[in-house]
């Protein structure tokens, strides 16, 4: 429990008892009425040196704190952590109980609440949201985690993953929403609005090109300014743009030869001054390697002191006065770090409502889980066999299940994104048991969930252990489902194949039975040697507290499929920008470096770039129902394209379409342009069968220019512009040509 000292508690009762109006006349920071910096300039004025520097140092893990030397971190410190630090939580950071400044409460992340020992309710992975192509239900699944967190006593979340799926091996894609910089920042960007929506900060990590997760923390990324502006900066300059997140978490690795956290061009340059980011910079755990040059780069806060590679208490309150002593950091410096600490406190409403521990409603957050995931599962292939589709299952008599720990629950991913579910870990003792394990299942079953659905079919599992056994399963059954998984983790990158010998479950299933289906619970994109043979597949990522049930609905049908693709699914490994990924399951602290020469034609683009037909496109989702789309729109209002469109219904069933909008230059190497094509607007639609709806969108211009290095700007080549209109970045239909003129404009907000 938090203790607060006895003299903050007199100062808290002495500040209880005067009106709010005679609060703000003895500290004008409490006046609501106020704007944040305002409020956030006048609490520093108000504040000590030492006060200040609380604010730019946090902890974690305060037994290992302990042995930390006195001068290094005092007493009063180790005891104020011992104190009010959460267990097992990420961070904290002393308030200023005098000025009215609360405490800094730091849990994990986007999925919803990480802390040891603590059950709390997990949405599917952002990858599965993403593939909603809905922000709405990463809004609503950001409030939900918020309104958890807020109940386990915490103020700042450490969520907001919005690295681009550059490496379709990334061990972290899970957590990020996919290849295009558009959907990312629309999709995390919903999540951070949802989050702050709760009076919480959230921040926008891991800042930035932190794409792969081999020596993450040694990794220097070399990346020209231009390709970086327009793919990864692109994808979290968006969601600056619809979420204003309270914090920014710097990364690990180098970018161009300067680590992350003391990158003077991405924190000073890009983030402050061109994006005029009113935040603060907060280090990931341990990414700090220096105080002033740090500080002088725009770092804002070292966090999670003594955790992770421990290079030394760079921000530590005898350091950061000998570098103010030494000129090294001027004083004018360390009051804009305390003010942009404290200015999303005040923006985001922390101050003015106070955090406090309180019940957890985990039924309804379950649900909003569970819709999260049916809204997400992405239905890749769902072909005629015997004249029908297997898909939805109907008059099934007798089913079997095969694999994937169907019969206990649904696979998550690990790392300090890994929640602990509500009613433990489904499947407990699988390896790596250690960080980034353990390997967590929900405990949500697909076999559960398909025999309440299906109280009349026959339905059998078998863990596919032995493939004998269970090819002979599926002979005698009518159907088989076969369960395949794929295990990421932190600090981790995966080969694409598939893990043990699934690949070869499948394949004798399917010999055994073609009426086969497989349900994969991915992290990210695998490949499928199987995909010609199986004629139904449903990517359900890792879907969540309610992933099982999810996954009933859709296969039966009570939920009609509408995820689309969020990151292209290669045929093979020799489609990938990079052969090799530097450092790969070497042990971590290997000086490594890796030069994206790709540029910003990530994912989609660099298929059409090099002309190649992946496995499965970015975008690409099917339905139990069919759409009809119109020729897109496109018109000019003023200087902006504005593009649209319209679908329909012509099916059956009530459905979700998510209509693509993309754009591609008459030629787009003359334009400068990385690939032909971008995605420049999405619009997901309810519609009953015979219902249509139509959709316009604003095009943010970026999505149409180049970014120029030389004079800090974008760059629009006037000229006719293919705009394109459909259902998945390959299937766009129709087409329609729009003139736009030579624009440019500063790259600053
Ligand atoms: C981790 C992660 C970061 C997380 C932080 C606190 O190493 O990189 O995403 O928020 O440390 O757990």
């Amino acid at each position: 429990m938090k203790h607060l000292p006895v003299t903050s508690l007199l100062t808290a009762s002495l500040l209880a008892c005067v009106s709010t109006s005679a609060l703000a006349d003895v500290q004008p920071w409490a006046d609501t009425s106020k704007p944040a910096d305002q409020r956030a300039a006048a609490a520093v004025a108000a504040m000590t040196l030492d006060e200040k520097l609380g604010l730019v140092m946090g902890y974690t893990d305060p037994e290992q704190l302990m042995k930390e030397p006195d001068d290094i971190v005092s007493a009063a410190i180790k005891a104020d952590v011992a104190a009010n630090h959460i267990k097992g939580s990420a961070g904290y950071i002393a308030g200023i109980p005098r000025l009215g400044i609360p405490a800094q409460w730091q849990t994990d992340a986007s999925i919803g609440v990480r802390v040891t020992g603590m059950e709390r309710t997990a949405l599917p992975s952002s990858l599965a949201t993403a593939a909603s192509f809905d922000p709405k239900i990463t809004e609503m699944g950001g409030i939900m985690i918020a309104t958890e967190a807020r109940a386990s006593g915490f103020n700042i979340f450490l969520a907001g993953g919005g690295n681009l799926a550059r490496e379709p091996r990334n061990g972290r894609n899970f957590e990020y929403t996919g290849e295009d910089p558009l959907l990312t920042g629309r999709m995390t960007g919903g999540l951070i609005n949802g989050i702050q929506s709760q009076h919480m900060v959230s921040t926008m990590k891991h800042w930035a090109v932190n794409d792969q997760e081999s020596q993450r923390t040694t990794v220097d990324a070399t990346i020209s300014k231009p390709a970086m502006r327009q793919s990864d900066l692109l994808a979290f300059e968006m969601i600056y743009d619809l979420s204003n997140p309270g914090s920014v978490m710097c990364s690990y690795n180098l970018v161009n030869g300067d680590w992350a956290c003391e990158n003077d061009y991405l924190n000073n340059r890009v983030l402050k001054q061109d994006w005029g980011f009113k935040g603060y910079v907060m280090s990931d755990w341990g990414a700090v390697h220096s105080s002033a040059k740090a500080a002088n780069a725009g770092l804002d806060q070292f966090t999670g002191y003594p955790c992770c590679g421990h290079h030394g208490a760079f921000f530590s309150a005898k350091t950061l006065k000998a570098d103010i002593a030494s000129g090294a950091i001027p004083m004018s410096r360390i009051d804009d770090m305390a003010e942009r600490i404290l200015w999303p406190l005040f923006a985001k409403g922390v101050v003015d409502n106070p955090v406090k521990v309180g019940p957890i409603d985990f039924e309804a957050d379950a649900n909003v889980s569970q819709k999260a995931a049916e809204a997400s599962l992405v239905l890749l292939k769902n072909d005629a066999i015997d004249g029908k589709s297997l898909l939805p299952l109907a008059g099934v008599k007798s089913i079997a299940i095969i694999g994937g720990h169907a019969d206990k629950g649904v696979m998550a991913g690990g790392g300090s994104s890994g929640v602990t579910p509500v009613g433990g870990n489904a499947v407990p003792g699988l390896e790596p048991k250690t960080w980034p394990g353990p390997v967590v299942f929900m405990p949500s079953s697909p076999v559960e969930a398909l025999k309440a659905a299906k109280p009349d079919a026959s339905i059998t599992y078998i863990s596919g252990d032995n493939i004998k056994q269970a090819a002979a399963l599926a002979k005698k059954s009518e159907v088989a489902i076969v369960f395949v998984t794929q295990w990421m983790g932190e600090g981790l990158d995966n080969p694409l194949e598939l893990p043990g010998n699934q690949d070869a479950l499948v394949a004798a299933v399917v010999k055994a039975n073609p009426k086969t289906i497989v349900v994969v619970e991915s992290g990210g994109a695998i490949l499928m040697p199987w995909a010609g043979k199986v004629p139904a597949i449903l990517e359900a990522f890792y879907p969540g507290a309610r992933g099982g049930q999810a996954i009933a609905n859709i296969l039966t049908g009570q939920v009609n499929p509408s995820g689309h693709l969020p990151i292209s699914f290669p045929a093979s490994n020799a489609q990938l920008a990079h052969a090799e990924i530097p450092g790969f399951h070497k042990p971590d602290g290997i000086r490594v470096g890796i030069t994206y020469d790709e540029g910003a034609a990530i994912g989609y683009k660099w298929y059409d770039v090099k002309g190649y037909t992946p496995l499965f496109a970015f975008g690409h989702g099917l339905s139990y129902t069919t759409f009809a789309v119109s020729a897109p729109k496109a018109a000019l209002d003023g200087s902006d394209l504005v593009v649209g469109g319209t679908v329909q219904n012509s099916g059956g069933v009530a459905g979700a379409a998510v209509m693509q909008v993309y754009v591609s230059p008459t030629d787009w190497q003359a334009a400068g342009w990385e690939a032909p094509k971008r995605l420049v607007a999405f619009h997901k639609a309810d519609l009953t069968p015979g219902g249509s709806a139509a959709f316009s969108q604003k095009v943010d211009p970026k999505l149409l220019a180049t970014y120029d290095e030389a004079t800090d700007s974008w760059v629009i080549k006037g000229g006719v512009y293919h705009v394109r209109l459909g259902q998945a970045s390959d299937d766009l239909p129709q087409s329609v040509d729009i003139t736009l003129p030579d624009s440019r404009w500063s790259a600053v907000h």
